[in-house]
């Protein structure tokens, strides 16, 4: 469904380069659920967003479906069935929530209540809300994925979608990205939780940028634990303060 060759990602702020992805090359294949884990500021999220079109990559090639889709834009990847639910859901000043999802469903067809039952939000409660900043961060997250559920693509990136859910709502949410997967079709979900790590078939662990393991979960969780322990290996630069003792 998807290849990632050699995947490599710079920025450049205040004349300063910084290197966020380096090397990374992944496949992902049709009908598999994969999470894709790591400490914060690892690059998931920016690997997320190379793959929808957002950052292109300095180095590289973004393989779908067996055809070159590096130079293509955000708009051009959704329409060959690529989706991506946000970390941070932008908010749209004058869009409804039954806009969002009516403009969501021309793909699929499905009746616009569907998603939001779906992930637990009363319709008649939230259809006629304005997608902005009204909305609590919890209920924003939730539209978020309920619009890509909406949208039906093929290759669903879920960014973090436990995210400011509450307890009772997150045992559902599992739930529904699970069922929603479809034989045909790729799923992606960035995440720290334990449960959804638990549900993937396959987990990748990005460190600094690159992929450090590869597997499913009884291969891979021992070791994560252990890699993830301690995030800091170096020094305070202003001196007097080393950095934690990562054995401990
Ligand atoms: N536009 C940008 N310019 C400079 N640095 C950036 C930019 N976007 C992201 N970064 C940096 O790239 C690194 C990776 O960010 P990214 O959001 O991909 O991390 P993440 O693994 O998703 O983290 P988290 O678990 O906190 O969501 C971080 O150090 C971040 O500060
Ligand atoms: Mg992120």
């Amino acid at each position: 469904m998807l290849e990632l060759k050699q995947i490599g990602l710079k920025f450049l702020s205040d004349e300063k380069e910084s290197t966020i992805l380096e090397g990374i090359s992944l496949t992902f294949e049709r009908g598999r659920i994969y999470a894709l884990t790591g400490p914060n500021g690892s690059g998931k999220s920016s690997l997320a967003r190379v793959i929808m079109g957002i950052h292109l990559p300095t180095t590289g090639q973004v393989i779908y479906k067996g055809e070159d889709i590096t130079a293509l834009g955000i708009a051009e990847r959704a329409r060959k069935g690529i989706g991506y639910a946000f970390q941070h859901p932008a908010r749209f000043k004058g869009l409804r929530v039954t806009d969002m999802m009516e403009i969501a469903m021309r793909r699929s067809g499905n009746h616009e209540c569907w998603p939001l039952l779906k992930i637990g939000l009363c319709p008649d409660e939230y259809l006629e809300r304005p997608l902005d900043a009204s909305l609590s961060g919890g209920e924003s997250k939730r539209i978020e994925v309920a619009t890509l559920l909406a949208q039906d693509p093929d290759l669903r990136i879920f960014d973090e979608p436990e995210a400011g859910i509450d307890l009772w709502s997150f045992e559902q949410l599992v739930e529904v990205i699970g069922s929603s997967h479809r034989p045909n079709g790729t799923t992606i979900i960035i995440s720290h939780q334990e449960k959804i790590l638990n549900m993937v078939d396959e987990i990748i662990l990005l460190e600094d940028g690159t992929v450090t393991l590869r597997g499913s979960q009884a291969e891979i969780w021992p070791q994560i634990r252990e890699s993830t322990r301690c995030s800091c290996r170096r020094d305070c630069p202003r001196g007097g303060m080393p950095h934690a003792d990562c054995s401990r």
